[in-house]
């Protein structure tokens, strides 16, 4: 089976609803965050630290290629996969690459009693972070003709219309 690959700002709900769309197609989920987590010993906010952004943009890049190779996962990817274009060409090689979208409000409300985005910062002026970026990135999720905008909707809504989309393209 084709990967199935959700895209999205932070709190847009690729990891639960991920988990539940694995659950329900019977393939394995995969938490890219997660992988790197373990490599490394760290977590992401320590590896932002220690090593900075682009270190941790590296080792992102190196995990999209060796996802891309392989099939029958479903994997929740980091909001900034889609800052290098690399990405989603591989990921579109073997898998369907859904964009989950959320409104700044929403994923403000999703993500603000969360400490592991080292992006977003403390909890002061949380919102007007996630505005700005956003803006930023608007432009390369709206690029992504599979979408679905989260924002109103509950993790088994989410995930009954990525299922949807991703049966429709996998001529499931
Ligand atoms: C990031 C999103 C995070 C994580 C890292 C950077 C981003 O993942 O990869 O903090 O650039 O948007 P989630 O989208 O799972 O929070």
């Amino acid at each position: 089976m084709k990967n199935l690959v959700l895209v999205g700002f932070m709190g847009s709900g690729k990891t639960d609803a991920g988990k539940l769309a694995a659950a329900r197609l019977r393939m394995t989920f995969v938490d890219m965050d997660e992988i790197i987590e373990k490599r490394h010993g760290q977590t992401i906010s320590k590896i932002f630290e220690a090593k900075g952004e682009a270190f941790f943009r590296l080792q992102e890049r190196a995990l999209v290629r060796e996802l891309a190779d392989r099939q029958d996962r479903v994997i929740a990817t980091g909001g900034g996969v889609v800052l290098n274009p690399n990405n989603l060409r591989d990921f579109n090689r073997t898998g369907i690459v859904i964009c989950c979208w959320v409104d700044a409000k929403v994923a403000h409300e999703r993500t603000k009693n969360t400490k592991h985005r080292p992006l977003l910062g403390g909890q002061t002026d949380r919102l007007v972070r996630i505005e700005a970026l956003l803006r930023e990135r608007a432009h390369l999720y709206k690029a992504i003709p599979n979408r679905v905008d989260t924002s109103a909707m509950s993790v088994e809504q989410q995930t009954d219309e990525i299922l949807r989309i991703y049966k429709q393209q996998a001529g499931l």
